[in-house]
């Protein structure tokens, strides 16, 4: 990439989705014939930086794959999108991360994840792509990486003034408390937001209440997903939550839809830093509602081509 084109630089998670249909989920031991089988592209790192891609921002990704025949595919899946594979590393020490998913008729499933490359990202890959860090607008991190990888990344952003979103999923209890204090935005959903405080979250009221809490930590603002509720937004400047409803739509399949929510957000982050944060939010639920209403996780994702031309 050349100077000062990277919008959004994603250190995070390659993963490839290995989808078997079955009528029901096999007990221990057990063989049963399913009747669909699909590979798909996902990782919620990848999610996010060509969700944010798609919607026309440069992007780049930091992450390891295997040498193998999935690490392949997934470079090729990466370009295909245009995301930059610059600093896309290869290791014959672990395969490409992969998630097995069995699903059965009643939509309920059974998940293997082998996290494999995935794991062994961590700080030569960092200071390898410490000049495109360092010009980049956005830095976006998840935990589907080693802890301390994604830790480190945001503190090399923060201390090249560059923005930080840190979405922490999957969620731990005991998260590293400087997270909060490289975050400039800490975006999760209703789970990650319990685990994290130890309170119940239902709707916008009990959000508001474990966003303040989070924010009080030390990031400067906080956003939590609620699905079909849209998002609650705080800030460090006005701390009283703000509810963003979305648009009410038939859903399809909501894999994903917090990843393109994130995704969108960074875009906007990125590509209009001077709008507010609440009308970032409100149009990233946008972008995410369209996501929802088509099956699979990155095929989901929209391209600005197919959004009304108000979002841009
Ligand atoms: N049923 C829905 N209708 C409209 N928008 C939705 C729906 N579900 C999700 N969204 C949009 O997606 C965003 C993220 O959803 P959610 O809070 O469920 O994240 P998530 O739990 O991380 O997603 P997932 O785990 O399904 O990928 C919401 O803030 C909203 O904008
Ligand atoms: C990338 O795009 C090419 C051209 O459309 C297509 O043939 C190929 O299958 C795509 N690769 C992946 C991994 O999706
Ligand atoms: C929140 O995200 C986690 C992954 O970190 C997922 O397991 C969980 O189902 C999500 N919660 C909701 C309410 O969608």
């Amino acid at each position: 990439m050349a100077d000062g084109d990277c919008d959004v630089l994603v250190v995070g998670s390659c993963m490839t989705d290995l989808v078997s249909q079955a009528p029901r989920l096999p007990k221990a031991g057990e063989t049963i014939h399913g009747h669909r089988f699909f590979i798909g592209f996902g990782g919620k790192g990848a999610n996010q930086c060509v969700q944010a891609a798609r919607l026309g921002a440069q992007t780049a990704m930091v992450c390891k794959v295997g040498t193998d025949f999935f690490g392949d595919k997934y470079i090729e899946n990466l370009k295909n999108n245009s995301v930059s594979t610059e600093f896309v590393s290869q290791t014959d020490r672990a395969a490409t991360g992969a998630a097995s998913i069995i699903v059965n008729d009643a939509g309920e499933n059974a998940i293997v994840i082998v996290a494999g490359a995935n794991l062994l990202l961590g700080e030569e890959e960092l200071w390898g792509a410490e000049p495109l860090l360092g010009r980049a607008k956005v830095l976006v991190c998840q935990l589907e990486i080693r802890p301390d990888t994604s830790l480190q990344s945001l503190r090399m952003a923060r201390e090249r003034r560059v923005r930080t979103i840190f979405n922490p999923a999957p969620a731990v209890a005991d998260l590293h408390p400087d997270f909060f204090r490289v975050s400039d935005i800490f975006c999760c959903n209703e789970t990650e937001a319990e685990i994290l405080t130890g309170s119940t979250v239902t709707g916008p009221e009990d959000a508001g209440k474990v966003g303040a809490e989070l924010l009080r930590r030390g990031c400067c603002s906080v956003i939590v997903t609620l699905g079909p509720q849209g998002c609650v937004v705080l800030s460090a400047e006005d701390s009283s939550p703000l509810h963003i409803p979305t648009a009410t739509v038939t859903a399809l399949d909501t894999t994903g839809a917090g990843d393109s929510f994130i995704g969108a957000l960074a875009f906007y982050m990125a590509r209009y830093p001077t709008i507010s944060l609440e009308e970032m939010a409100r149009r990233a639920n946008q972008v995410a509602a369209v996501s929802v209403q088509a099956v699979g996780t990155q095929t989901s994702y929209p391209w600005r081509k197919d959004l009304p031309p108000e979002l841009f």
